[in-house]
């Protein structure tokens, strides 16, 4: 185990190119592996879910080979084998195993989904959806059995707008029978990626991004080449970086719209932010207006850059309030930042903030973006070192964080625990 030491205080300051998305990556990898040729997905950011996928695919028997940062899938070998634990238990997205082996197989055995547990995250919408397209789903020692003699399409209401469960029924509903039509469909970029792939693969999927989206089976799927989109919440950690350390960075690579609602935000606190075609510029200010903030799905804020923008928040002048609509206590980073000084008190699903001075300390990261949260945090403080353990958290989602700290002039290491 390592850590990660920052000795913080100084404006970062430079250029950062942006990684392809993790959220969308970790839907590509088992979206592939319905292909009965090769996919090559470009793009590919360098992190530890992305090599855990690859190693899964691995042992349902596909051909993983890489060159550069394109990831080549191999899955005209693959078998539908049960995944009770290991690997799968280790990320969140391995429950895209189920839509998509389910899809090309007709069964699919996986064991509940790990990944970062801020508070408990079900999956009874994916359920729903594939029991409407005509799959049993049992409990089967901890894992989810999910089998169908033959899928067949339908017209599916999410009760909750969830990324997870529409992308998951429009892997399955790619090989139903006739036509599906998801109402009330998660809206994110990422999903519109994933519709993108399989539409090269051979699917024929209407409507996503918007709220309903129309999936028309097809008999088989084929391979092709697909470049990700950039990771606009690796984007927006940057971005809020940047005004957190009072810097200038030119954030390269992304997709300015995708950031819409961070820019918002950090425009009415002051901060200077230009939007170029494929970039965006944050310029930091010596001082910051406090602003509440709202969570909400896309195009809301992204709850993926909550606790990132509570840090950010400790910084401005006067109480900020920011309330999670998606998840309701995803809070982990709060006990951590008042440990580094910060003045916040959560009330229900809010966190209330007040504007303080941070000071160096030895904090945990429980979660990923908790994780990136402390890194903020810690680059901010400039009378001392910084320890934030769990370190292993933000390699999952943060591609060379280190090394782009570097050369925007941070001074941090990664250190033994
Ligand atoms: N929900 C249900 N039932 C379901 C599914 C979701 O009640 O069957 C609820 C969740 O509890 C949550 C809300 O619906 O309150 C939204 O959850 P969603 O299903 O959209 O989340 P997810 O697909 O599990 C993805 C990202 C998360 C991100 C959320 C929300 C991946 C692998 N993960 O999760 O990313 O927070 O969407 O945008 O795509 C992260 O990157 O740090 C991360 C946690």
């Amino acid at each position: 185990m390592e850590k990660l030491m920052i000795s913080g205080g100084r404006p970062l300051r430079g250029t950062v190119q942006i990684s392809g998305a993790k959220n969308s990556a970790v839907a590509l990898i088992p979206a592939s592996l319905m292909a009965e040729s090769k996919v090559v997905l470009d793009n590919m950011p360098d992190l530890s879910d992305v090599a855990t996928f690859g190693e899964i695919v691995a042992e349902l028997g596909g051909q993983v080979e890489w060159d550069g940062s394109s990831m080549q899938i191999n899955p005209s070998n693959l078998i539908s084998v049960p995944m009770h634990n290991g690997l799968v238990k280790k990320l969140r997205a391995s429950y895209y195993l189920m839509g998509a082996l389910l899809g090309r197989f007709g069964t699919a055995t996986i064991g509940m989904p790990g990944g970062c547990a801020f508070e408990p995250r079900p999956i009874d919408q994916h359920i729903k959806g594939f029991e409407a397209l005509g799959a049993t789903v049992s409990m089967d020692h901890g894992s989810i059995h999910i089998e169908a003699r033959e899928l067949r399409g339908a017209k599916i209401y999410l009760d909750v707008v969830s990324v997870g469960a529409t992308i998951n029924i429009m892997l399955a509903a790619s090989r139903a029978k006739g036509t599906t039509t998801i109402e009330n469909a998660a809206k994110e970029p990422e999903i519109i990626d994933v519709a993108t792939l399989l539409n090269a693969m051979g699917a024929k999927i209407k409507g996503a991004g918007t709220e309903t989206i129309r999936i028309e089976g097809v008999d088989s799927l084929h391979g092709c080449r697909h470049s990700i989109i950039p990771d606009r919440i690796q984007a927006g950690t940057y971005m809020i970086l940047a005004a957190a350390t009072r810097g200038d960075i030119l954030i390269d690579n992304v997709i300015p719209k995708h950031l819409e609602a961070l820019s918002a935000k950090l425009l009415e606190m002051g901060v200077e932010v230009l939007e170029g075609d494929e970039s965006i510029r944050v310029i930091g200010r010596p001082s910051y207006e406090s602003v509440d903030v709202r969570t909400l799905v896309y195009p809301g804020f992204a709850t993926d850059l909550q606790s990132q923008m509570t840090s950010l928040l400790t910084q401005a002048t006067g109480v900020s309030i920011i309330t999670d609509y998606v998840y309701s206590n995803r809070f982990k980073h709060v006990p951590e930042l008042i440990r580094l000084g910060a003045k916040i008190r959560v009330e229900g699903r809010s966190a209330v903030i007040e504007g303080s001075q941070l000071n160096a300390a030895a904090v945990r990261a429980a979660d990923l973006r908790a994780g990136a949260a402390l890194v903020i945090a810690g680059l901010t403080v400039s009378n001392g070192v910084t320890e934030v353990s769990g370190v292993e958290y933000i390699d999952r989602g943060y591609d060379n964080l280190v090394h782009n700290l570097r050369q925007l002039g941070a001074d941090v290491w990664r250190q033994a625990e």
